[in-house]
Parts: C-alpha cells; sequence; structure tokens
C-alpha cells in the first residue's frame, strides 16, 4: 500500500492509500496525486478541474518520483509555464502514483477549505 506524504508550510501530512478502493474524485487521472489528495482531505488547487489545463496543480516531488507515472509531453508543456517550476516539479493531476511519494505543495498553489462553510480561499504568494 503506497505512502502518500503531502508537506504544506512545513508539515507532513501521511497517507497510506489503498488505490483500488480509492472513490475517484473525477478531478485529474485516477490514482493521480490530486485524486489522492482529494480522496485524503488535502486541498490543492485545480482550476481546469484536473484537465492539465492550467499549473495551479503544481507540486514539487521531493522524494519517490520513480514511483509516479512517466511525464508526458503535454504535462511537461503545461510545466513550462509553472511559476518557481524545479526538475522536481510535476502536476498533480496528471501524475498517478504506484508506490511511495512524498510533494510538497507549494504556498502559491494551496486552497484552504474553510471548516463548515465549504468556502475556499486561494493563498498566493
Ligand atoms: S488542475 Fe489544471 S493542470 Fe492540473
Amino acid at each position: 500500500m503506497p505512502r502518500v506524504t503531502f508537506v504544506l508550510d512545513g508539515e507532513r501530512r501521511s497517507f497510506d492509500v489503498e488505490l483500488a478502493t480509492l472513490p475517484y474524485q473525477h478531478h485529474g487521472l485516477p490514482g493521480s496525486l490530486l485524486d489522492v489528495a482529494l480522496g485524503v482531505g488535502v486541498p490543492i488547487e485545480h482550476a481546469c478541474g484536473g484537465n492539465c489545463a492550467c499549473t495551479t496543480c503544481h507540486v514539487i516531488v521531493t522524494s519517490g518520483a520513480e514511483h509516479l507515472s512517466e511525464l508526458e509531453d503535454d504535462e511537461a508543456d503545461r510545466l513550462d509555464t509553472a511559476w518557481d517550476l524545479t526538475p522536481q516539479s510535476r502536476l498533480a493531476c496528471r501524475a498517478v502514483v504506484s508506490g511511495d511519494v512524498e510533494c510538497e505543495i507549494p504556498a502559491y498553489t494551496r486552497n484552504y477549505v474553510e471548516e463548515g462553510g465549504g468556502l475556499r480561499l486561494g493563498k498566493h504568494a
């Protein structure tokens, strides 16, 4: 069972994820970092609905990159437009998990869901 770790503001949140039983969130590819994040309640911005048409789901993979699907041309082209691009950058909606992975969610791509009200507040650096 893959362990997926999201790092937000230096805080690590790890989840042991049974990918086959994780309810698909209909945003991004099934089993993608975005799909997993939404399934476990970690808010990652996804302005285009996980269709590789924005860069708001940009994450930086800090370990386990070999346990993600290969970077495809459309993702690479889109990533080229991302702010603060790094060699470890991926789009969470395209990177499908197959093993243990840790990724950082940059401050400028983060959303917070206000408890109870469902209000989404974007945070920009
Ligand atoms: S959500 Fe838009 S590219 Fe991933």
